[in-house]
Order: C-alpha cells, then structure tokens, then sequence
C-alpha cells in the first residue's frame, strides 16, 4: 500500500533556460532536494573512469547521454537520497522514454507522487548568451554568471566560501550550445507535449530576470500545492 502524495516538480527547456537556477530557489522554497542529471553525469565525468571518459566524448558533442546510463545513476540517487518528501528533477526526463521509465521508476516506489512539469522558455539569443559567459564555483556548484550575476566578494563563491575555485563547463562554448539547442528541439521538446497531455504542465516565461522567473513559478505552483 502506497503512502500520501509527495511532490515532484519537474523542470523542462533549453540549455540556459534557468533550470538549475529555478531549481536551487525553489529547493529551499519546497525544501527538497533537486536532482540534476547533468551533474550527476559530470561527477561521474571526473571519475576518471571509462564510463567517465566515455561521457565526456557524448557530452562535449552536445548529445544526449545514453538512456539506461543516466537511468541507472538517478535510480542510485532517489533510492539513496532522502527523496521520499519528494525532489526536483533538472534535467529528466529529456526524451519520451526517460519520462515512460520515469513513471515506471514511481510506481515501483512506496510512495506515491503528485508530478509538476514546469516548462521554462526562452529565445535562443537568450541562451548563447547566458551559456558562453557561464561560470560555476566548483567546490559547491553554484552557477554564476559575467553578465547577471559575480560574486558579492570577488572571487568569493557566495554559498560556500571558497576563494578563486571557479571554471568553465566544458560544453558551454557557443558552437556546442547550438549542437545542444538542436538535440533539445529535436528529442526533449516533445515531452512538454507529453506532459501537457496528462494535465500536469505549467508554462513560465525564461526570458525575464532570475526574480521574476522566480516569482511566475511560484505564483502557478501555488495555486495547485501547499507550501
Ligand atoms: P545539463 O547540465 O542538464 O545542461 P542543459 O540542459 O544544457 O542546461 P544548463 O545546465 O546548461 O542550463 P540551465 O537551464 O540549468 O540554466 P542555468 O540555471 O544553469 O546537461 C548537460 C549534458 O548532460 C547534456 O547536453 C547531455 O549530454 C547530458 N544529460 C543531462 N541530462 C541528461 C538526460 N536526462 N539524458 C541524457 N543526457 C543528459 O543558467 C544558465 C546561466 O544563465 C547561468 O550563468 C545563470 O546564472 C544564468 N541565468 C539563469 N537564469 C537567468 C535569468 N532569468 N536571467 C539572466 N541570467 C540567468
């Protein structure tokens, strides 16, 4: 028997849309943990393993990592994390498939779950230019930004206090954001379709600043949660 309803909130858009950003605020908000695959995968990337190297080759042509890989490491994640009041998902599911093995993935859980797919849009000039002046601290992965958003200290990172341990990812040059853009357009955007279809999609507006991202979410989320 399956106990009361915890939520999931799924964040869905392009790369630089602000899902990691809107993920982080509103993981205090919900006070759930988000879940990004993409640094799940770059984690597993420094290991320096050959299932490491191998995503390096895959991520840095701006292609989507192979499903049952990506999979295998957030089925680890959920299981192993304190999930069961529910969490944000950055980044999953990016094709059809992911969000069919999503659900297959809940209903073998004890819980069970209410889903919001938050579709987060914005134009394309938008997006190179956030990616290409990206950067992020690398001992806590707070993302930071030349243009929106430096450091209160210089090269201070905010959240955790680390001095100059600041990088660039290595997929964030313009040629493989466009690469990127593509394979989003081709395999993820469907899956807004998918969700809009069960009645579970909010649309929010990525092109205004970070607060106002911020403040649309929560005005939509508020009307269907309790938080
Ligand atoms: P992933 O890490 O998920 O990258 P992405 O989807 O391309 O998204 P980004 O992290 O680049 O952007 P974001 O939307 O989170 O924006 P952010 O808040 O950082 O995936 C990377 C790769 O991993 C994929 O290409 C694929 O190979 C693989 N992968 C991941 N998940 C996978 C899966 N499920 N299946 C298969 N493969 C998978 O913001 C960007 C910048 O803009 C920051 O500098 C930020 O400060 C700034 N910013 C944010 N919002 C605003 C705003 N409103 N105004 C001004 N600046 C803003």
């Amino acid at each position: 028997m399956k106990t009361e309803d915890s939520t999931i909130v799924i964040l869905i858009g392009p790369p630089g849309c602000g899902k990691g950003t809107q993920g982080e605020i509103l993981s205090e908000k919900l006070g759930n943990i988000t879940i990004s695959t993409g640094n799940l995968l770059r984690d597993e990337m420094k290991s320096q393993t050959s299932l490491g190297k191998k995503l390096r080759t895959t991520m840095c042509t701006g292609k989507l990592v192979d499903d049952q890989i990506v999979l295998n490491l957030l089925k680890a994640k959920i299981l192993t994390e304190i999930c069961s009041d529910g969490f944000i998902l950055d980044g999953f599911p990016r094709n059809i498939k992911q969000a069919n093995e999503l659900e297959e993935l809940l209903d073998t859980l004890r819980k069970s779950f209410k889903l919001v797919a938050i579709d987060v849009s914005v134009s394309d000039k938008k997006i190179i230019n956030r990616i290409v002046n990206r950067y992020y601290c690398t001992e806590c992965k707070t993302n930071y930004n030349k243009l929106y958003k430096n450091p209160i200290k210089k090269n201070i990172c905010d959240v955790c206090g680390s001095e100059g341990k600041f990088a660039v990812r290595e997929d964030d040059t313009e040629e493989i954001v466009r690469k990127r853009l593509k394979e989003y357009n081709k395999q993820t955007a469907p899956v807004i379709s998918y969700y809009k279809k069960k009645g579970v999609l909010l649309k929010v507006n990525g092109d205004e600043a970070v607060d106002k991202v911020s403040h649309e979410i929560d005005s939509k989320l508020k009307k269907i949660l309790t938080y």
